[in-house]
């Protein structure tokens, strides 16, 4: 894992649009992985902002977002299709019809997973796959207790997480408590993860991703697994790290040998 300790949410963002903005120019035709919640938002207006500049260009990229509710359409305003919709879509050049959401009002849920694991690998598999945490470790909507070589499946929200999420939703408005989501075995495919937190809440699940065991409990843990795994935090999500200044110290000796590889 690279562990790269920033000072704030928007030196995050920054870091992580630069990631996402180079995959793009190296390689037009990227498949993207997108995430929702709020951590990536930031990002996202950077990525727009580049698109805008004339920077970068997603008119040959494919995306697949993590994950959706089910029981809910594209069109309702909690979906996550709608969301990036409204964060990136609508705002830049991709081709709409080339960014993926599962289906969250599929007929048939189990053959809807299925199908979306078939298109990924027909799009040739995820070169960046974009992550946020929840509070209590979950990737997408792997919740702890998911199978670490997981697939696209139908998956039961945890109690923390629909309370995480209620936020959102309208004191009378319809919650719902079930998922598709992109498996931790799907996720680990992506050639390069770039996993973003930010804030103190963040903290323990960063500590227990980072330092603690690879287990199903903290299903982002399974990223210890990942032979390219960015790991983008401020200080505050990084305040309960017990080796802060070693992972400090490894990005400063990293930076001097990516300084150093410039040259040549
Ligand atoms: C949801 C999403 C996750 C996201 C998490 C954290 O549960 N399914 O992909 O990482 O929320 O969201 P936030 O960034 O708002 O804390």
């Amino acid at each position: 894992m690279q562990i790269v300790i920033l000072n704030d949410a928007a030196a995050v963002a920054a870091y992580g649009a630069n990631i996402f903005a180079a995959q793009l120019q190296k390689k037009p035709t990227s498949v993207l992985g997108l995430a929702t919640g709020s951590t990536p938002v930031a990002l996202y207006q950077e990525l727009i902002a580049k698109n805008k500049a004339g920077e970068i260009s997603f008119s040959h990229a494919t995306s697949f977002n993590l994950d959706e509710y089910l029981g809910l359409t594209g069109e309702h305003s909690q979906s996550y299709r709608y969301f990036m919709n409204e964060q990136l879509f609508s705002h830049v050049d991709i081709n709409k019809e080339n960014t993926f959401v599962p289906a969250g009002d599929a007929e048939n849920p189990i053959t809807a997973c299925k199908e979306y694991e078939a298109k990924i690998v027909a799009a040739g598999g995820v070169d960046v796959q974009l992550l946020g945490i929840g509070r209590n470790g979950h990737i997408g909507f792997n919740e702890p207790s998911s199978g670490l070589r997981s697939r696209t499946r139908v998956k039961t929200l945890t109690k923390a997480t629909i309370d995480d999420n209620a936020r959102f939703f309208g004191a009378d408005e319809y919650q719902p408590h079930l998922s598709i989501t992109m498996g931790i075995g799907t996720i680990l495919e992506a050639k390069k993860v770039v996993l973003l937190a930010t804030g103190e809440n963040k903290a323990d699940a960063v500590h227990a991703m980072i330092e603690g065991p690879l287990m199903a409990a903290c299903p982002a843990s399974a990223l210890q697994l990942h032979q390219d795994a960015v790991i983008v935090i401020d200080k505050a999500a990084a305040s309960k790290l017990a080796d802060l200044e070693f992972y400090q110290h490894i990005e400063a000796e990293n930076q001097k040998l990516q300084a150093h590889l410039a040259t040549l």
